[in-house]
């Protein structure tokens, strides 16, 4: 690491230019850093708990919308614990990447059967529950109990690569250990909490993947990237996810102001959510020729998920309504076994975000 990171350099040539990083850090984030969300007016494990799980993956404005009618609904971990997984999913839709919800319950029902319904209080316990990964558990620790704990999620690695120059392929799992390593190294005596907000905040508002504000950056004169003019080499990351593209068709049946939704196997996309039953292909299953109306298609939508572009395709059947609730039981039997639901009753369960517009719009 370079030194001028942890130690201020002897005969610097003015009294900024001897800061160490966390100093710069800190203070920058007093001044310029994010002050007013919901989840910094607490040190309650549970509300800082529930929005780093939100914030992974997530950007902040989106959590916003969520945040507050979670913890509305479930204001205490025991209430979290005791709830039906469909409700957490519920709550959780449209936020995406719902093993994060399905890990959420579960460490909720941990926390009150193994820890007495308080969350344990050092980083290294709070990473064996589900869903809290090592940076998770140690932004908990950090603001929730002061401990020094070094945090690294996407922006973190990006923002240390820049200013450390880290040159290894973070694709790597011993350059990632080494990463961990610097960030260990440059974490303050003081100010545990400041700093490890003011690393989120630099990486979200200044050091950003496009366009990194070098010039209003409080890093700059420690920043082996910009001393490089390069901000952007960094970090080195050679294993590219190919994205796969995949087509589905979806069946909307209805019959009497109620839709044929399923559940979702518990692995895979939207896994446990409802969902109006998916067909694997085009074209549509031949034994929809055979039914009592015919189908209509939809526009097609497009959903980006993390490792393929999925276009949907729905077909929209209105069965008669005279029809007897025997047979149209009989049709959508072989869409696999599911639920007639009213709009409301699907609109209370867990359903992925393109599947409720669609129900609301319809
Ligand atoms: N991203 C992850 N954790 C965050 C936090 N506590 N504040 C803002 N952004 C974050």
């Amino acid at each position: 690491m370079p030194e001028a990171l942890s130690r201020p350099p002897s005969g610097g040539d003015g009294a900024t230019r001897d800061l160490s990083f966390a100093t710069r850090v800190i203070r920058w984030q007093g001044r310029h850093g994010r002050h007013d969300l919901p989840w910094q007016r607490t040190r309650d494990a549970y509300r800082v708990w529930l929005s780093e799980v939100m914030l992974q993956q997530t950007q902040v404005a989106t959590v916003l919308g969520y945040y507050g009618p979670f913890l509305e609904r479930f204001p205490t971990v025991n209430l979290l614990a005791a709830a039906s997984l469909d409700e957490v999913l519920s709550l959780w839709s449209g936020l995406g990447y719902y093993s994060r919800a399905r890990n959420l319950h579960r460490c909720a029902q941990l926390v009150v059967a193994q820890h007495g319904g308080e969350f344990p209080r050092d980083s290294a316990t709070l990473a064996t529950l589900p869903g809290i990964g090592r940076s998770t558990a140690a932004a908990i620790a950090a603001f929730c109990f002061g401990e020094r704990a070094a945090i690294l999620d996407g922006n973190v690695k990006r923002v240390l690569a820049r200013v450390t120059g880290f040159g290894g392929d973070l694709a790597e799992r011993r350059n990632e250990q080494a990463l961990w390593v610097t960030a260990q190294g440059l974490l303050p005596e003081r100010g545990i909490e400041r700093y490890t907000q003011g690393l989120m905040d630099l990486g979200a508002q200044v050091c950003t993947v496009r366009e990194p504000g070098c010039d209003r950056c409080p890093v700059r004169k420690v920043c082996v990237a910009h001393a490089q003019g390069r901000p952007q080499a960094f970090p080195v990351k050679s294993r590219r996810v190919t994205r796969g593209r995949r087509e589905s068709l979806l069946i909307w049946v209805e019959h009497r102001q109620r839709t044929w939704l399923v559940q979702r196997p518990p692995e895979g996309v939207w896994a446990a959510l409802w969902c109006l039953p998916e067909q694997p292909d085009s074209p549509a299953p031949a034994a929809l020729d055979h039914w009592p109306v015919k189908g209509h298609a939809l526009p097609p939508t497009d959903h980006a998920l993390t490792h393929f572009d999925w276009r949907l395709r729905t077909l929209r059947f209105t069965l008669p309504h005279q029809l007897a609730a025997r047979e149209a039981d009989r049709l959508v039997k072989p869409l696999g076994p599911g639920r007639w639901l009213s709009r409301d009753e699907a609109l209370a369960l867990g359903l992925p975000a393109p599947i409720r517009k669609l129900l609301m719009g319809g």
